[in-house]
């Protein structure tokens, strides 16, 4: 685990540099942090960048993907030298159970559909039931149960009945919208019930929300008020600036000290997210 001490905390890689300098060396350990921002910000990228330092580091992962199939986000991690596949990657989708302890566990929309039909009762019938158990498979519930799988298959439970890990561990989930698509009113209390099911010492988590245009909020602005910290992305007009102009900002973290100017942002082939800025 790469982390840094400062001010009895630990603190936790973002797999950038300049990030972790700009937050006295990294996130808080056990930090709930919102990553939010309009379409092809970065969002996502920044993400495998955390998910990367993990393992660099050997911190267990916990990949939760309702945007994109997995091999698609090892594909896009492989054009910035992240080549996720030269780790034990788990499929929480797979019906092989692992021979060895995985170093990473994915959930994608396959996984959580199987947590769903599996914490479902009811035989699968007809299609109105086929399609309320697609929406399950999109419920907190599911997902909550879907993460604790993945942390008893990584090996950090002590045992069946503990929530919480002992070891530390990263979780990305990209994106939470996904979540609250269809109920944006519910957004607040699904991340309350997310952040109670878990919010621990040793999960640090990464929560991407997508950023609505039409209302210029956060789908789900419940999120960035319970989070510990967010960082935000965004774009400059591109109608008027003729290009594609990307930023981010420490907007807040927990116990930190951190940097208040935004950082210009790019993505480079070969490197994936590179900051820059006063
Ligand atoms: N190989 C590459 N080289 C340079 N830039 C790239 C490369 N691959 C992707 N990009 C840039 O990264 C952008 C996608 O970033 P990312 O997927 O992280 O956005 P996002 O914020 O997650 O968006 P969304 O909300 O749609 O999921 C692309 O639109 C493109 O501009
Ligand atoms: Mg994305």
């Amino acid at each position: 685990m790469v982390v840094y001490m400062h001010q009895d905390f630990i603190r936790i890689s973002t797999g950038i540099r300049e990030l972790d300098e700009a937050l006295e060396g990294g996130i808080p350990k056990g930090s709930w942090v919102a990553i939010t921002g309009e379409p092809g910000t970065g969002k996502s990228i920044l993400c495998m960048h955390y998910a990367w330092a993990g393992l660099l580091g050997g911190d267990p992962v916990v990949y939760v993907t309702t945007e994109a199939e997995f091999r698609d986000v090892v594909r896009q991690a492989r054009m910035f030298g992240m080549n996720f596949e030269s780790y034990r990657i788990h499929d929480i989708s797979s019906r092989e159970t692992p021979s060895e302890t995985p170093d990473i566990v994915v959930i994608d929309i396959f996984g959580l559909l199987k947590i769903a039909r599996q914490m479902s009762t009811q035989p699968q019938v007809d299609t109105e039931t086929a399609r309320k158990k697609w929406y399950a498979a999109l419920d907190i519930e599911t997902l909550t149960a879907a993460i604790h799988e993945a942390y008893r298959i990584l090996g950090v439970l002590r045992d069946e009945k503990s929530k919480s890990p002992f070891k530390h561990v990263r979780l990305v989930i990209d994106s939470l919208s996904a979540f609250w698509a269809d109920k944006p009113a519910m957004a607040r209390k699904y991340s309350y019930d997310l952040k109670i099911a878990t919010h621990r010492e040793n999960v640090t988590a990464y929560l991407v929300s997508q950023y609505a245009m039409t209302t210029k909020s956060t789908f789900g602005f419940g999120l960035e008020h319970i989070a510990d910290g967010v960082f935000h992305l965004w774009m400059d007009d591109v109608e008027s600036a003729r290009e594609v102009r990307r930023y981010l900002i420490i907007k807040k973290m927990r116990m930190t000290n951190h940097k208040r100017t935004a950082f210009k942002l790019e993505v480079q082939p070969g490197r994936g997210v590179v900051l820059s800025g006063p």
